[in-house]
């Protein structure tokens, strides 16, 4: 993912962001659109790295443009919603949303995840599956998940 957020952000950097606010604008429902829906701090920390601005910068930004979503969220987690990780991984989504708490497109854990889904992954064969700012981590367990939230 950090690939795919520094060439969109290399990109707009040479159309004129951050200065040029309509590139910027750009930039932000870009990358905003590749990390599935809602930038979260590390997707900011590394746009504003390539674009030479602080991240509280792109909040301010973005608080004023509704369709942009940022979170101030460190980590994201995302959650496989298709058919094969729900049957599958039924433990993990009680996990996260009777013991932590956790509700879709919500921060947990003091604010330091943003919990969302999505539909399948096309990576059904290792269900259940959860993204982690991006990255897919197959066969997930409880025990799994609790050392990926701890591990950030
Ligand atoms: S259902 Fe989760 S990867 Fe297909």
């Amino acid at each position: 993912m950090d690939k795919i957020l520094q060439e969109i952000a290399q990109f707009y950097k040479g159309q004129g962001a951050p200065g040029d606010q309509a590139a910027l604008l750009s930039c932000l429902r870009e990358a905003q659109a590749a990390c599935g829906g809602v930038l979260d701090g590390a997707a900011q920390a590394e746009i504003g790295q390539v674009l030479g601005v602080k991240p509280s910068y792109l909040q301010a930004v973005a608080k004023r443009i509704s369709d942009l979503k940022l979170s101030g969220a460190a980590h994201t987690l995302t959650v496989c919603q298709g058919q094969n990780c729900t049957r599958r991984g039924a433990e993990i989504r009680r996990y996260l949303e009777a013991e932590l708490g956790a509700r879709p497109g919500k921060t947990f854990l003091d604010g330091k995840w943003l919990y969302q889904t999505a539909g399948c992954q096309r990576a059904c064969r290792t269900s259940p599956n959860v993204r982690v700012d991006g990255r897919l981590i197959t066969g997930v367990t409880v025990e799994k998940l609790k050392e990926l939230l701890q591990a950030k």
